[in-house]
């Protein structure tokens, strides 16, 4: 492996070397920034148990059925005790140093490409020397992935931290079928223009055979930014690359309904709501948030809203209050920092001004909930709050939608929200309006009964209609499409 000549690209080139596929390789290998398993400690026992959510659950069962390896960063930088089989899958762990931490983590994936990706909400840094650790990282994830697959095998790779992935790894093994998912959002070309590597990132996804993103816009973003940028031609849905032809498309992720919806009807999570009802005063009105504690997710801009209705006399600090759960999350980053102190400071105003003696309103977590716990709280909260400035999908919008098996429950979420193309029964706000998030509120307060359960009911049935397994299947099966031969001379042009 060596670096590039050119120090402004600074790509590490793999050159002409090829693997041979390993004897005894994975068919599936699933290459993710972070392995399935993470870390907790117990009574000063270290353990290791699955990460939480449904992508683990629909990718480890999808890796099960095929004699499936995932290749991930164990978290720490000690893995020595990390198991090598996990509920029958193989891990493969890949090792990221302090500094490459600091330069690929923090730096080029949550400091330059998160934001960028996300609106420039905050403004995206650019450091060559964070880019040329991307490189690094990037072809270390695909050498192991190259090392790991069986001969004509298949490597699935997974989002903005790894999009270098598919082309290095191609060069690796050209006989393998690559595909690529990106959970976030991919962003119109004003911005993704900034990037100073824009090439090299798109000539970097270019190496998958489907490239599949959360909504068909995001994917439209990238098929005119590739046609633009690179060499690629063809239309929205089907490219043609260096003679290879690459199929681009939409495949919205989804939640396991059916596993929601069993902890939404378990008797013990759902007296484990009403005891949450009772702890909060059995108010009339219970308002519910919960993220991740990310900029990205306009949760100053939803409690000041909150906080306007109880200042007009909409809400009643008697009657109503709201919870807040905001999960830690990529502390040492300066923005985050600030986001949780500002974040504070506007739950603590809130209570200053509106709560009463025993009656804060707002409860505020900064904490890891467990899932029975945040099921507990869908069950309990009248109006959920997801109010991103802009989100790949939301998950959370989704998971609250199918833990209302009563159809009761309004949902208020963001036009920007992935969520918001599926789940059109919600009241869509625009989050950088606060005059519009409050009006969203208001009108979920006073939708009758029956226009509510219509709403919900809605919401439920297209949730219903694909889960996370459908998600998975659907990727998979674009993905084995047999490749048809490219004829140069028809490709068309799509023209912008
Ligand atoms: O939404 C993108 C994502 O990378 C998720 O895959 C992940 O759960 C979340 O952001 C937090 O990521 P991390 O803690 O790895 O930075």
């Amino acid at each position: 492996m060596s670096q590039s000549p050119s120090g402004r690209a600074g790509v590490v080139d793999p050159g002409t070397e090829r693997l041979t596929p390993p004897l005894h390789g994975a068919d599936l290998v699933v290459v993710a920034n972070r392995l399935p398993v993470q870390q907790t400690s117990k009574e000063g026992d270290d353990e290791w148990r699955p990460s939480p959510g449904g992508l683990v659950t629909a990718l480890t069962s999808m890796l099960q059925n095929r004699n499936g390896l995932w290749i991930g960063w164990p978290g720490g930088s000690q893995h020595d005790e990390l198991p090598e089989t996990f509920e029958g899958i193989q891990l493969r762990p890949v090792d990221i140093s302090p500094e490459e931490y600091e330069s690929f983590y923090l730096g080029f994936s949550n400091a330059t490409l998160w934001p960028l990706y996300h609106d420039a909400i905050r403004a995206p840094t650019f450091h060559r020397h964070w880019w040329h650790t991307y490189a690094e990282v990037n072809m270390r994830y695909a050498r192991a992935a190259a090392e790991a697959v069986a001969e004509n095998g298949t490597v699935w790779v997974h989002d903005y931290q790894l999009q270098l992935v598919p082309q290095y790894l191609r060069k690796l093994r050209p006989d393998v079928r690559i595909g690529f998912f990106l959970h976030i959002p991919f962003p119109p070309s004003e911005l993704f223009m900034q990037l100073p590597w824009r090439r090299e990132i798109l000539a970097g996804l270019l190496g998958a055979d489907l490239i599949g993103f959360q909504v068909p816009s995001a994917a439209a973003n990238f098929s005119r930014l590739a046609r633009r940028i690179t060499s690629a031609t063809g239309t929205a849905t089907d490219l043609v690359y260096e003679g290879r032809q690459i199929q681009v498309g939409a495949f919205p992720i989804s939640v396991d309904c059916k596993q929601i919806t069993a902890m939404a009807l378990d008797p013990a999570i759902r007296a484990r709501a009403v005891e949450l009802r009772a702890t909060l005063g059995n108010p009339d009105l219970v308002l519910l948030g919960v993220d991740r504690l990310d900029y990205t997710k306009g949760i100053q801009q939803r409690i000041r809203a909150v906080a306007e209705l109880f200042a007009d006399g909409t809400l009643d600090p008697e009657h109503a209050v709201m919870v807040q759960v905001a999960v830690p999350s990529r502390e040492s980053d300066a923005h985050y920092e600030k986001e949780r102190h500002d974040l504070e400071q506007v739950v603590s105003e809130m209570n200053g001004e509106h709560g009463l003696v025993g009656k804060p309103v707002i409860h505020y977590l900064h904490q890891n909930l467990p899932f029975d716990e945040l099921v507990a709280l869908y069950l309990a909260a009248d109006i959920m709050l997801v109010t991103p400035f802009r989100d790949g999908m939301n998950l959370v919008a989704k998971e609250y939608v199918m833990c209302r098996t009563d159809l009761t429950g309004k949902l208020v979420l963001s036009e920007f929200a992935g969520a918001a193309s599926e789940l059109r029964g919600a009241f869509i706000i625009n989050p950088h309006d606060l005059e519009g998030i409050k009006e969203g509120i208001r009108s979920a307060l006073k939708v009758s009964k029956k226009e509510g359960k219509s709403r919900m009911s809605r919401m439920r049935r297209k949730t219903l209609r694909r889960d996370v397994f459908d998600w998975t299947n659907s990727f998979f099966a674009a993905l084995a499409r047999p490749v048809q031969p490219v004829d140069l001379e028809t490709v068309d042009q799509f023209d912008d």
